[in-house]
C-alpha cells in the first residue's frame, strides 16, 4: 500500500472506536471545541502532504508551540541554554512543582510548564519585543505571513493559569527566572495560544525532519546537531509522563497539547500531523495517539 492508502484505512479505522478521552476544560476557552473533530496531515520532505478529515480546521496548538520556542531560544543561546534547563523525562505530569525544588529551579526538560516558562524568560531577556519576535520567526519558518495568537484563549489561560503563576513565582525565588514573572507568563500564554492546523502543523515541523533546514530554501533554522538534539528531546519527554509509552508504541520524536494536537516526524522523509480534541488521562489526544501507534505499527513509516 502507497501511504495515502494507509493513511486513509488507519484514520478510517482510528475513527470508528469509541473515544474515551475527555476535553481540557482548566482553560475555559478550550471547552467550546467540537470533540468529534478529527484531522490527519503528513507532509515529505518536498513539501508534498496529503490529508483527511478535519485537517483544514484550525486549533490551539498549545504545548506543540513549545518546540518553537525552544528552537528559537537554542538558536540564540547555544548550548548555555542547558545551564537552565535539563534534558532528562521528567516523569510527573506536565504542570507539575514537584522535582524543582530538589532541582534548585532547573526543570527536568523544556517541554514541561517549568521548563518552557523558563525558555520564555530567556526569549524575554535576549529579544526586545519576545511576543512580536517570536510571531516573526514562526510564521517565517511555517510560511504563514497571516499566523497569529488566539487573545480569546491566551485570556481564557491568564485568568485561569493559577499553577503556571505558582511555577514561575517558585522558579523566581530559587534564582532560574531573571524578568519579572507577569512579563515572562504573559508571553508564556500568547506563546501556547497559537493556532494552527493539521497541514499548516505538518509543514511547520519539517526544518526538524530536514536536519534544522527549511525545506522551501535550504535556509537554516538552527544547526544539525542543534536539530539531533530537539529530536531527541521530543522523542524522551515530548509527551510527559507518557514519554516511554509514546516511544514505545509510536517510536517517533513527537510533542503533543492539550488542545488534542499531535505532531510527529520521521528524519529526513516526513512529519505528520494529528488532530482530535479529547485527551486521555495523561494530557495527550485520546484519538491522535491511536492513530499515530496504528499508523507506525502497519506501515514501513517507522524508525524502529
Ligand atoms: O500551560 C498550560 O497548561 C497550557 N498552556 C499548555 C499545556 C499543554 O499543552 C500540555 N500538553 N499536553
Amino acid at each position: 500500500m502507497n501511504y495515502k492508502d494507509i493513511l486513509e484505512k488507519v484514520f478510517h479505522d482510528t475513527k470508528g472506536l469509541t473515544n474515551k478521552g475527555k476535553i481540557a476544560t482548566y482553560i475555559p476557552e478550550l471547552a467550546n471545541v467540537n470533540p468529534t473533530m478529527f484531522g490527519v496531515h503528513m507532509t515529505n520532505l518536498t513539501g508534498e502532504g496529503y490529508g483527511m478529515g478535519n485537517n483544514l480546521v484550525k486549533f490551539s496548538i498549545q504545548s506543540i508551540a513549545k518546540v518553537f520556542s525552544l528552537t528559537l531560544a537554542y538558536r540564540i543561546l547555544g548550548e548555555e541554554i542547558w545551564k537552565r534547563v535539563d534534558v532528562e523525562p521528567s516523569g510527573t505530569k506536565f504542570d507539575s512543582l514537584l522535582l524543582l525544588e530538589i532541582n534548585n529551579g532547573i526543570p527536568r526538560n523544556p517541554f514541561i510548564n517549568s521548563g518552557a516558562i523558563v525558555i520564555c524568560d530567556i526569549l524575554v531577556s535576549h529579544l526586545g519585543n519576545a511576543r512580536k519576535e517570536f510571531l516573526a520567526f514562526v510564521r517565517d519558518l511555517s510560511n504563514l505571513p497571516n499566523l497569529s495568537y488566539s487573545d480569546k484563549i491566551a485570556d481564557s489561560e491568564k485568568a485561569n493559569g493559577y499553577r503556571n503563576v505558582a511555577l514561575c513565582n517558585f522558579i523566581k525565588s530559587l534564582g532560574n527566572i531573571k524578568n519579572d514573572p507577569t512579563e515572562v507568563l504573559d508571553f508564556y500564554f500568547d506563546m501556547c495560544s497559537l493556532e494552527m492546523n493539521c497541514e499548516q502543523l505538518s509543514y511547520a515541523f519539517t526544518y526538524l525532519a530536514n536536519g534544522g533546514l527549511k525545506i522551501s530554501d535550504s535556509s537554516e533554522v538552527i544547526t544539525k546537531p542543534q536539530s539531533k538534539r530537539i529530536n531527541a528531546l521530543m522523542l524522551t519527554c515530548g509527551f510527559y509522563d507518557e514519554s516511554g509509552e509514546f516511544a514505545f508504541k509510536v517510536g517517533l520524536p513527537g510533542k503533543s497539547g492539550v488542545g488534542g494536537g499531535i505532531v510527529a516526524l520521521y528524519p529526513h522523509s516526513y512529519t505528520i500531523a494529528v488532530w482530535s480534541p479529547p485527551l486521555n488521562p495523561n494530557g495527550n489526544s485520546f484519538l491522535g495517539m491511536k492513530f499515530l501507534e496504528e499508523f507506525t505499527t502497519h506501515s514501513d513509516f517507522t524508525i524502529f
